[in-house]
């Protein structure tokens, strides 16, 4: 098995924009080791999560390749795509994306019904994840009713309940004040460290970029250094 989990290879995203063509991302090369903690800086516009969102299957590219345990997931079909994203992927974004009517274990377990797992072991880890993240007393509440810290953890839960190998993080701290983003960043780190998750964040926090073991920067869609 490669020690690379990601790696994309030339990749370009461009938009048609008042008949000239606007480049979002222009030859992307980036490798990402098993276990790795990365994290992604630049200028807003830059690119940034246009590249998380194509490194996860979210997103194609106009041109080039992704690869994610060695398999080139660039060019699936959405049904495909998915199914890696669910094995391998869990996402964490600034806004939480957390389903609103649903309670915390239950945005938790969603993704496990979405794989198939089974009530009672879904249930099981969806507790568990909850008391992982501190939120023990809170599984039956619904988002509305948590604080951003408190949302944040039940999405960082959710990221990990199918148990991947790889969380792709959009400014998981961007909307907390900074003690909150820094128990939120203590988390991912500890996932980091002792589940051996890779992880890839993309951050505008200079301290939240200096936890990680190498920082990738970037500038008008392209990487400036590596
Ligand atoms: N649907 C779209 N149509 C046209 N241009 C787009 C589209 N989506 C993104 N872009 C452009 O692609 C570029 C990169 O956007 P992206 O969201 O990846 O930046 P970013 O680095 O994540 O910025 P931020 O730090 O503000 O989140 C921007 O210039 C943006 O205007
Ligand atoms: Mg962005």
């Amino acid at each position: 098995m490669s020690n690379i989990i990601l790696r994309t290879k030339d990749l370009n995203k461009s938009y048609p924009m008042n008949g000239i063509t606007v480049y979002a991302l222009a030859g992307v090369d980036i490798r990402i080791e098993r276990g790795e903690f990365v994290s992604i800086v630049g200028p807003s516009g830059c690119g940034k999560s246009t590249l998380l969102s194509i490194a996860g299957g979210l997103m194609t590219p106009s041109s080039g390749q992704v690869f994610i345990d060695g398999k080139d997931i660039s060019q699936l079909s959405e049904q495909e795509s998915a199914l890696i994203r669910q094995k391998h992927i869990g996402f964490v974004f600034q806004s939480y994306n957390l389903l609103v009517d649903l309670t915390a274990a239950e945005n938790v377990e969603f993704p496990m019904v979405l794989a198939g797992v089974p009530e009672a072991e879904r249930q099981t880890r969806a507790l568990e994840l909850l008391e992982r993240v501190g939120l023990a007393d809170k599984t039956d509440y619904l988002p509305d009713e948590l604080s951003g810290g408190q949302k944040q953890r039940v999405a960082i839960a959710r990221a990990l309940a199918n148990r991947p190998e790889m969380i792709l993080a959009d400014e998981p701290t961007g909307n907390l004040d900074s003690a909150t983003a820094g128990e939120i960043m203590r988390l991912l780190t500890e996932f980091n460290h002792e589940d051996q998750v890779t992880l890839v964040m993309v951050t505008h926090a200079p301290e939240d970029a200096a936890r990680a073991h190498r920082t990738i920067s970037m500038r008008d869609g392209q990487i400036e250094n590596l």
